[in-house]
């Protein structure tokens, strides 16, 4: 099942997630999560991103041509971040939530990682590169926060138009976007 992905400007995606119950089943949820980003061609989603406070998040980088990315799937669930190192270096970044805004955004080249995938297998791996900056930015998303606030106060600035577009409903994307239900 394909869910309307929520954009920005509504709350759920500024919201501390909850942890997920350990032992909930979560096939059909994942399955449907990974639907839903395939369909949008992203390489992540986080639960906030299709309306639920929860601490997962999915990756899959094989619609990419990145031959790093390429091989990267993963789901995350309850992951936390353990430590971040290395010097921060930039990268363009998009989100199936901000449709049509592209920022670099710089972030830290390397981290650990404990979470645990779909089946309640715990792991704990290290990721560097752009797959740790695919988990940073999906990481974000668990911890209400979004990729445009790590811009400085000038260029967040110069992309008002394009958020208020979104805030107004009038972004467009090539999939379905849910728009803020505190909107009237
Ligand atoms: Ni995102």
């Amino acid at each position: 099942m394909i869910y309307p992905i929520v954009a920005y400007g509504d709350p759920v995606l500024r919201k501390m997630a909850r942890p997920v119950e350990k032992g909930t089943d979560l096939t059909e949820l994942v399955a449907n999560m990974l639907e839903t980003m395939h369909n949008a061609d992203g390489v992540g989603l986080a639960a906030p991103q299709i309306g639920l406070d929860l601490r997962l998040f999915v990756v899959d980088g094989s619609g990419t041509e990145d031959e790093v990315l390429k091989p990267f799937k993963q789901v995350f669930v309850n992951p936390q971040i353990l430590d971040q190192a290395g010097d921060p270096w930039g990268y363009e970044e998009g989100c199936l939530s901000l449709p049509g805004i592209r920022e670099e955004v710089k972030r830290q080249a390397k981290l650990r990682i404990r979470f645990f995938d779909e089946h309640w297998q715990e792991y704990e791996a290290e990721f560097d590169g752009l797959r740790a900056r695919v988990i940073q930015h999906e990481y974000d998303h668990i911890e209400g926060k979004l990729f445009i606030d790590h811009l400085s106060p000038l260029r967040r600035r110069l992309l008002n138009g394009k958020l208020n577009d979104i805030l107004k409903g009038k972004a467009k994307a090539d999939y379905r976007l849910r728009y803020s239900s505190a909107k009237r």
